[in-house]
């Protein structure tokens, strides 16, 4: 059966099903109602009830979800049950950040390599993960399975950096450097993380407080 397009809003949604799940799960919780679920995750259950309806439901009527079922299947959805390799392209304080968070391997995101232009960095290695430079990309990419590339660099050279990666065969790029990539091309998927976007909610938010 052909899967229907689902919205981006609902696959937003879905990592943070992904994460009460897991934690219901290592609480050895075994079957929750979508009431429940709702209660504690601050969405109304018609919404959970629609949501997970995209995906064909996963609920009995009576029982609520099978947490440890519902948990592998939205995993399934979001490809979490394969093993993702990530390079690193910039080994300064943010891409040494996200190589020494362990707990994105939990997921199957596993960082393989670092690339830099600085000559002080060759040879280095972050928790164990060894930095390479950026003139051996093109030979490490034939030689490993490179699933994804993230862009922790200065914002002037990224987007030619992401034009060489898809060149090279790189098809989904983690874009921290605050540029908008043009990338014409639909098989390479892009998704943007701006931490301040978030920091000026945050501001935007204590602001209105005080009103
Ligand atoms: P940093 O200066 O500590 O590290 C940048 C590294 O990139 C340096 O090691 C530098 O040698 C390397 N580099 C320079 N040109 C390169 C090239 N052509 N190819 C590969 N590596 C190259 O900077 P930091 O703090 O780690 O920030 C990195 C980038 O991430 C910046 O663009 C910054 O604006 C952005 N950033 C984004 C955040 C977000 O939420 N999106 C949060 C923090 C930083």
């Amino acid at each position: 059966m052909a899967q229907k397009e689902i919205s981006q809003a609902v696959i937003r949604r879905m990592p943070r099903y992904y994460r009460y799940l897991g934690e219901l799960l290592d609480a050895g919780v075994e079957r929750i109602s979508s009431n429940d679920l709702s209660n504690q995750m601050q969405v109304t259950a018609s919404q959970i009830r629609q949501d997970l309806n995209n995906f064909g439901g996963f609920g009995q009527q009576g029982y609520g979800y099978n947490v440890k079922y519902l948990y592998e299947e939205i995993g399934k959805i979001l490809g979490l049950d394969q093993v993702h390799n990530i390079i690193v392209i910039g080994a300064g304080n943010l891409g040494q950040a996200l190589t020494n968070y362990v707990k994105f391997e939990r997921f199957g995101f596993k960082i393989i390599a670092l690339f830099d232009v600085n000559p002080a960095l060759e040879g280095v290695s972050v928790r164990g993960i060894k930095v390479h430079m950026l003139d051996e990309l093109d030979d490490f990419c034939a030689n490993n399975k490179v699933d994804i590339a993230a862009l922790t660099m200065p914002k002037a050279k990224a987007d030619i950096t992401a034009k060489h990666l898809v060149s090279i065969g790189i098809h989904a790029i983690w874009n921290f450097a605050h540029v908008d990539l043009d990338i014409d091309n639909e098989d390479v998927v892009v998704e943007n993380v701006h931490l301040s976007d978030s920091l000026m909610q945050l501001s935007y938010n204590i602001e209105k407080n005080k009103k």
